[in-house]
């Protein structure tokens, strides 16, 4: 009897992990040789009845710029369904990333977004 319980335990904290794990969005692979490039977080408060949005771009002045291979967006607004991030341009295999956020109406966002490259 005991271990139906603590089996069961397990599969509602994987579960619930899961759940935890997939709020956010993600554009290509990460590879074992790839590093953070850059993390930054685009945050903007809720208006009243109406959808935020914002852009961010990620540019790199270096002579030798990296090229990206995943951009990991970690969405931490606390009722964040229907929010959305969607990459405009660039993004994985090359050197820069547009990207645009999108708040459901009546609220804000908070999303943390890690660009990986080599
Ligand atoms: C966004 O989320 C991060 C991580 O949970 C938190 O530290 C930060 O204060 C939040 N920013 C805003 C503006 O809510």
């Amino acid at each position: 009897m005991m271990w139906k319980i603590v089996a069961l335990l397990v599969v509602v904290l994987a579960l619930s992990l899961q759940e935890v794990r997939s709020k956010g969005t993600e554009f290509g692979v990460r590879i074992p040789m790839d590093f953070l490039l850059t993390r930054y977080n685009m945050a903007e408060p809720g208006k009243f009845l109406r959808i935020t949005e914002k852009d961010w771009t990620f540019e790199q002045t270096a002579p030798k710029p990296h090229s990206i291979s995943a951009i990991i967006v970690l969405d931490s607004y606390e009722k964040s369904e229907g929010n959305t991030v969607a990459l405009l341009k660039g993004g994985p295999g090359s050197q820069f990333a547009k990207l645009h956020a999108k708040s459901q109406r009546g609220h804000g966002f908070n999303f943390t977004i890690d660009v990986y490259g080599h």
